[in-house]
């Protein structure tokens, strides 16, 4: 008997993760989400995040959080298109390549 093929499914995966363990955070959430680069830019991410955004909402939180290199051009085009809106930057936040790099803030209320 032939089994009809297996549903293909994007290498990729997301997470909500616990912004800080001072209980008067307990309503934020952070995240986060990858794709395999083979199959980015076809809308797994926002597929991926649109879910996140609904467990976040089921789980009763108040808030999405989020901070990403300055220069993830694609990352910011995925928050920014689910509603995520830029608070600051962290100035020399992260060490790249050798190198201070900033990284944008970004939140949604849920
Ligand atoms: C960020 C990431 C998750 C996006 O996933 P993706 O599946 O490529 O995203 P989508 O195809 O759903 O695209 C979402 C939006 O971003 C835009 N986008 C995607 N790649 C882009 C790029 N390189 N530059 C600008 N915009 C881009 C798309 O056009 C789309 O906007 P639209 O709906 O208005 O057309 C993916 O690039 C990735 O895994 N990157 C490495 C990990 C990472 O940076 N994670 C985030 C850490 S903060």
């Amino acid at each position: 008997m032939t089994q009809p093929p297996a549903k293909s499914i994007p290498p990729c995966w997301a997470s909500l993760n616990r912004f800080n363990p001072r209980a008067a955070y307990d309503h934020v959430v952070d995240f986060s989400v990858y794709v395999e680069r083979a199959w980015r830019d076809k809308g797994v991410g926002r597929r991926l995040l649109d879910r996140l955004i609904e467990l976040a909402r089921e789980c009763r939180y108040h808030k999405m959080v989020l901070s990403a290199l300055a220069s993830n051009q694609a990352g910011i085009a995925l928050y920014t298109r689910a509603g995520f809106a830029r608070v600051g930057v962290y100035r020399e936040m992260g060490r790249l390549d050798d190198q201070w790099v900033d990284t944008l803030i970004m939140e949604k209320l849920l």
